[in-house]
């Protein structure tokens, strides 16, 4: 018997060069999902308009940034369809059928759109893109009819709206949509190199494709264990940035480190030196890749168009569903 595989869908918005984090807390798991799941993977240059629209003009540049991050780090155009949300204008039409029948109220109670009013405090967000950002994202998500959104935890208000949308639009008409799942991965979290969260606005990033011979520079700048002054003195690991970097990208040598930290036996220098190496292995593939795809320019294009058309396809083919309920 034929199994259809499970479409699995998710998108960032275009942020530019992504760091390690980013890595970590999604595109990691991207990347392992495209084997098994039918995966759509999007840019979401629209929702970026959302909080952006009065400074529009890094969205084009970060856009490309942020793709060849993707392929570098193993996003397969061959495995997954990877395109960005604007080339298919489907995606608007299906936001537009369903602001028909959306409650403003299921907009305007999402938590996230009180909260990044407050955060963008000064931004004038009281529009109409911004309060309809997460039925956007459910035109996204439903017009494929994925079964599993993979996203963090941030994102569960979108994917909860889409289920609602998705329920009144099946109970108005004819039962169209699955309800998705939120598919939320367990990550490890890695600090910036100063010990606070990792962010691009914080300026204290590894970048995933981080030149890497300017790795163990970044890492000789991370915060150890400030209680320890003197080579010999025993050292807390608990409270050492390197230490959770041991923990992600040398997972083999961890409890010895542990040790010897603790032991005061191995210097704070060492320990870095350590980490550089296996930093450096683990970034040099995805560094190559890139220095690689960056001398093909065309090749971006032609991935993004590519799954323009595939995206379009399947699109095309709810909508033609879509209109039909919904009596056009
Ligand atoms: N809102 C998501 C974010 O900020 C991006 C996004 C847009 C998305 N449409 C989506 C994620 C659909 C998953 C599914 O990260
Ligand atoms: Fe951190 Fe390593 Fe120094 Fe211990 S030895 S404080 S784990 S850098």
């Amino acid at each position: 018997m034929m199994t259809t595989r499970q479409v699995m869908l998710s998108g960032m918005r275009p942020s530019g060069l992504l760091h390690i984090g980013n890595y970590l807390g999604a595109l990691q798991n991207w990347v392992d999902l495209q084997q098994d799941y039918r995966c759509y993977f999007f840019v979401a240059d629209w929702h970026a308009l959302t909080t952006d629209y009065e400074d529009p003009g890094n969205i084009k540049g970060s856009i490309g940034e942020m793709v060849l991050d993707w392929l570098s780090a193993g996003l397969d155009p061959d495995q997954a369809t990877i395109f960005r949300q604007s080339d298919v204008k489907e995606h608007a039409e299906l936001y537009l059928l369903f602001s028909m029948f959306t409650p403003i109220a299921w907009l305007e109670r999402c938590p996230t759109f009180k909260e990044v009013l407050r955060e963008l405090e000064g931004r004038e967000l009281h529009t109409h893109g911004f309060l309809g950002y997460p039925l956007l994202q459910a035109a996204d998500i439903l017009i494929y009819k994925a079964d599993a959104v993979p996203v963090g935890e941030d994102q569960a208000p979108h994917v909860e709206i889409t289920r609602e949308v998705a329920r009144r639009f099946n109970h108005l008409y004819r039962p169209v949509f699955p309800e998705p799942e939120t598919r939320l991965h367990s990550f490890p979290l890695v600090p910036g190199i100063d010990g606070r969260k990792m962010s691009k606005s914080y300026d204290n990033y590894i970048r995933l494709s981080e030149d890497p011979a300017e790795i163990s520079a970044k890492v000789r700048m991370m915060i150890t264990d400030p209680g320890r002054i003197r080579r010999n003195d025993p050292g807390n690991p608990e409270v050492c940035t390197v230490h959770t970097f041991h923990q992600v990208f040398n997972p083999d040598e961890l409890s010895q480190i542990e040790e010897s930290c603790r032991s005061g036996e191995i210097g704070c220098v060492d320990c870095k030196n350590k980490l550089s190496e296996k930093l450096e292995a683990f970034i040099r593939p995805i560094y190559e890749k890139r220095q690689e795809l960056m001398g093909w320019p065309a090749y971006l294009e032609e991935v993004l168009e590519h799954g323009a058309r595939h995206a379009r396809r399947a699109a095309g083919a709810t909508l033609d569903e879509v209109r039909e309920a919904m009596g056009l």
